[in-house]
């Protein structure tokens, strides 16, 4: 076989790497043989000439077969999870979870934590007070089999060559390598035992992927391994351009997420939880894509889903009715009359970050009341000085003034009313 320098070399020069070369590159890194500016030098011959079909396949599957791929099949068929590429104000997993477990489908959902802009499902959980994110595989298994569902922190376990990888990838530009991309989000998630899996692949000024066209050639990419795996994989393209939702935050977003559960809450989420979960009860039961999403509205209407929210949460020692409330509010006013045209995510999320609503780095530590209410959605009307947004105030008390100014200028304003783009962009697989 060859050695390492003269994989990294035929990857410089745009050739194939071979199944068994791409496994041994994969193990030596996880076991600390292969030296970390070895696997930054192949991780940026792969960033500008790509790995095929065949090689990402062989790369998410040595991915996955670094830790722990769990064994599930004695909770049953119809195991799907879903998957997001992330954005601000995501929530989306909260409900769509429980409403996916009212209609049948069994969930083993392993989420992660935030970093930088973007919050994380696990810090919006652990708002709950007495809330446990780290389980045991037989706990984790147990909960499932009894809720239908159970949302569990990343173990040390799941895929740790991509944990090792995606820390280096960080440091050395390479992140943003759609095969790369691909092999790390689906390594993980097909290590949870699962059979089916739906994608949420957000475009946008907020988003990972920035351009339609990119987000496409990486959900195209995940359907085809997944499909490659035997697994069925569906992905939607959804629009950015505003955080999802009226809340931005922890404590926060799980209220607005009761709020859906309970049939209300923001239109854009409770259509994302739909379309989701719609495409999740087809995979898992064999209906269409339409009598799947008539079931998911009917469990939010008729309170099933919030059952099974509260039974879950309660499992992993959560006290819903104790969630922390904000200690008082600074509202956060419009410069000048017109439309709301768009809502900068990006700059959101880094306002909320900057408040202690998120992580900077890895080590911080969050403050689960923080937050960001939008009072004037994208294609609403404002008056000069009518509220835009409402800050939170967590532990630290009222934000400075560069965070209201920051979060103003989010808003883009205009004169016109610029045309809404559809949140369902296009559905792949
Ligand atoms: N999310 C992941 O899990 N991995 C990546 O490589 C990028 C985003």
């Amino acid at each position: 076989m060859r050695t390492a320098v003269e994989l990294i070399a035929a990857k410089r020069d745009g050739m194939r790497l071979e199944d068994v070369e791409i496994r041994w590159l994969i193990a030596e890194f996880a076991e600390d043989r292969l030296p970390a500016y070895q696997m930054a030098a192949l991780a940026m011959a792969i960033y500008y000439n790509g790995l095929d079909d065949r090689e990402t396949r062989t790369w998410t599957d040595a991915m996955l077969r670094s830790g722990r791929v769990l064994d599930l099949s004695a909770l049953g068929s119809g195991r799907v999870d879903k998957h997001s590429t992330g954005g601000v104000g995501d929530k989306i997993s909260l409900p769509l979870a429980p409403a996916a477990a009212a209609c049948g489908v069994i969930v083993p959902m392993v989420a992660g934590r935030g970093l930088g802009h973007t919050g994380g499902t696990i810090d919006k959980l652990e708002a709950i007070p007495g809330y446990r994110a780290s389980l045991d595989v037989e706990t984790f298994t147990r909960i499932v089999a009894e809720h239908g569902f159970c949302i569990m922190g990343q173990t040390e376990d799941i895929a740790p060559a991509d944990k090792r990888l995606y820390a280096l990838r960080d440091v050395t530009a390479t992140v943003e390598s759609i095969p790369l991309i691909t092999a790390s989000i689906m390594g993980k998630k097909l290590a949870e035992g699962i059979e089916g899996l739906v994608l949420d692949v957000k475009v946008g000024p907020g988003a990972f992927m920035k351009t339609r066209e990119r987000a496409r050639e990486l959900a195209e990419r995940m359907v085809a391994v997944g499909r490659e795996m035997d697994k069925r994989v569906v992905a939607f393209l959804t629009r950015m351009d505003a955080p999802l939702g009226r809340m931005v935050g922890n404590a926060c977003e799980v209220q607005e997420s009761l709020d859906v559960l309970g049939g209300g809450g923001p239109p854009d989420v409770v259509e994302l939880v739909e379309v989701l979960g719609g495409a999740m009860v087809e995979l898992a039961r064999g209906v269409s894509f339409d009598e799947g999403r008539a079931r998911i509205r009917a469990a939010l209407a008729d309170g099933s889903a919030l059952a099974r929210f509260r039974g879950a949460i309660a499992a992993q020692g959560g006290d819903l009715d104790a969630l922390p409330q904000p200690t008082g509010e600074t509202v956060v006013t419009a410069p000048r009359a017109g439309h709301v045209n768009m809502i900068d995510g990006h700059e959101v999320g880094l306002t909320a970050m900057s408040l202690g609503a998120g992580r900077r780095t890895r080590d911080d530590v969050i403050d689960p009341v923080v937050g960001i209410r939008i009072d004037a959605a994208v294609g609403s009307r404002v008056a000069a000085g009518a509220p835009l947004a409402t800050i939170l105030h967590g532990h630290a008390g009222p934000p400075p003034a560069a965070a209201i100014e920051r979060l103003r200028a989010a808003f883009g304003l205009g004169d016109t009313r610029s045309l809404e783009t559809p949140l369902i962009l296009e559905r792949i697989g």
